[in-house]
């Protein structure tokens, strides 16, 4: 803790004087009524030295004397450490004058994040919304940590999905202009075309000579035969256009939008890498890797890069896409965020870059999340029993944040309070989303999402709302750095744990950390705003050194919203 480095150093040299290995290592109290921080160094020091706790405990606490903190044992053995106002005083200083409040880069390396991954010609789904969410959040928050990031939305463009849509299509629309130039080029909306592939999927199971043409279709797309390509290109568009907005909404951007298409000119390489090595069997007429490890206790099964019906699977492309990826970017690492479902997957293909020596110093690492469900605790549907489309989800929460403004009665009509509804709504999702811990499933509630009270999303926004209306009826002040009462010292307690818990955050790449830490120091703000004045402070030193820290915790929770990537409304 870089801002408690003086009772670092203090209770250090006393401990180094029993015990040379042992560290301080303070944590925040549990008990903040008590004290601020605390240390259980006493109960290891207890098993070298043979004696009690709470003896070692009283020892060095007997010997340390400072003007800028105490340090007093409790039982059954913990060094609590209490700040003085003057230490107070000083963190309160270093916060105001460094803009990243303390939070230290980390060794710059180069990662790619593969996010959002929507799939052309087919609704996004509520599913899509974690991976867009928790991926721009983890991605904003190693760029904040000093990562030189690229970001690739990686769409779903390639494969028999897109033959069946493009047979569909044929069927039901007149398509010769794309291939005679006669006619009209197809005129459909984003909602139109997502009702094709449905179908399509459903008479495949039934219909082997209309599967046989949606495979045919699929290669002859995959040549780039004109018509067939030119459809495609046409509702990739389309698709595109449409998820965009989607993402726009969310605040929630991409460097490249390549497609599992646009590795397909890596294919080739792939195989020549993967028989170099040695690495294909046959088995059925399809080309596969084994990927087992004598480790393993449970099977592994291969991983088919071709199947027997000469096509190219999921795996191939993702191969693809590594070897594309290496060249361009040379990265350090690729983060991939998808549904925990997809763990397997992510697992072999990672396997057959180490046995194949493709990426060898590049680390790989999938991070999987968990389902957006319902109050029954299964995936959260619509009420007639579907997937949820992700854009009537953000609609219904729009709506709902909509509801409670008009109901707040503080907005006039001249307000755009559509675009208030959107930001509010955003939040919600978002920090409904993000204070959960990744690899878990949460449930989504509308109620308690888009309350303004608790911790939510709207409550996070109001906080900063407030703070930055406070500093703007004050207006100037000269800055200044006295704490005065608990309240004062609650903020900079909460401060200091934001700090350590952006960087632990981007070290987990749990989010959840700081969004909770920042939850927290929203509390403690408002603690300080119901019962301080602080505006109609007569003492002007009094007065500054409010604001001064106001002016602190709305840059912490500043910092919280860009990592978020919500925007702040001007008033709500
Ligand atoms: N399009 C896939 C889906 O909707 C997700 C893609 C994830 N990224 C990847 N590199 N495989 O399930």
């Amino acid at each position: 803790m870089k801002f408690l480095e003086e009772v670092e150093k203090v209770l250090g040299n006393e401990i180094k004087k029993l015990d040379s290995e042992a560290e301080v290592g303070l944590s925040f109290s549990d008990r903040p009524e008590l004290s601020n921080f605390q240390s259980n160094v006493c109960f290891s020091l207890a098993k070298t030295l043979k004696r009690s706790p709470l003896s070692i405990a009283e020892e060095i606490s007997s010997k340390i004397t400072s003007e800028k903190f105490e340090v007093f044992a409790v039982a059954p053995g913990f060094l609590n450490v209490k700040l003085k106002n003057s230490y107070f005083s000083e963190i309160f200083e270093k916060f105001f004058n460094d803009k990243r409040l303390g939070i230290e880069k980390s060794k710059r390396k180069k990662v790619v994040f593969d996010y959002g991954g929507p799939n052309i010609a087919k609704p996004l789904h509520v599913g899509h919304l974690r991976s867009a969410v928790i991926g721009e959040t983890i991605k904003r928050l190693s760029k904040f940590m000093g990562d030189d990031v690229v970001s690739d939305v990686h769409l779903g463009d390639y494969g028999l999905q897109m033959g069946l849509t493009i047979a569909q299509i044929m069927d039901e629309t007149d398509c010769s202009y794309y291939f005679t130039g006669q006619g009209e080029r197809l005129n459909l909306t984003a909602n139109e075309l997502e009702k094709f592939y449905p179908k399509a999927a459903a008479r495949a199971k039934e219909d082997e000579t209309f599967k046989k043409r949606a495979q045919e279709i699929t290669v002859k797309l995959q040549k780039g035969e004109k018509g067939y390509f030119d459809i495609w290109k046409e509702i990739t568009k389309i698709s595109v256009e449409d998820v965009r907005k989607i993402y726009d909404i969310l605040n929630v951007s991409f460097d490249k939008w390549y497609g599992e298409s646009d590795s397909q000119k890596f294919v080739p390489k792939v195989f020549e890498i993967l028989n170099e090595k040695g690495l294909i069997e046959k088995s059925n007429g399809a080309e596969i890797v084994d990927v087992s490890e004598d480790t393993d206790d449970s099977p592994m099964p291969p991983v088919i890069v071709r199947s027997s019906a000469g096509a190219e699977l999921y795996a191939t492309t993702e191969l693809a896409t590594i070897v594309s990826r290496l060249e361009e970017f040379e990265p350090d690492e690729i983060w991939y965020l998808t549904d925990n479902r997809q763990a397997l997957h992510f697992k072999q293909v990672f396997r057959v870059c180490k046995r194949a020596k493709i990426g060898e110093n590049v680390k790989f690492l999938h991070f999987g999340f968990g389902t957006v469900n319902g109050a029954d605790g299964k995936p959260f549907k619509t009420r007639e029993g579907a997937a949820m489309k992700l854009i009537d989800l953000i609609e219904i929460v729009k709506e709902a944040c909509k509801k409670k403004i008009l109901e707040s009665g503080k907005l006039s009509e001249n307000d755009d309070i559509d675009a208030l509804a959107t930001a509010i709504g955003v939040s919600a999702l978002k920090f409904g989303d993000l204070i959960n811990f990744p690899p878990k499933d949460y449930v989504f509630d509308l109620e308690k999402f888009c309350s303004f009270e608790g911790k939510t999303g709207p409550y996070m926004l109001y906080s900063i709302v407030r703070i930055n209306s406070i500093l703007n009826k004050a207006g100037n002040f000269e800055p200044c750095f006295e704490v005065e009462t608990d309240f004062e010292k609650e903020i900079l307690i909460s401060l200091l744990k934001f700090k350590e818990d952006v960087a632990l955050a981007a070290k987990n790449h749990a989010p959840n950390i700081f969004v909770q830490s920042a939850y927290n120091l929203a509390c403690s703000f408002s603690a300080l705003y119901t019962s301080t004045k602080i505006l109609t402070e007569t003492n002007e030193k009094r007065k500054a050194s409010l604001l001064s820290l106001i002016k602190v915790v709305g840059r912490a929770l500043e910092i919280f919203a860009k990592l978020l990537a919500i925007d702040v409304p001007e008033k709500m």
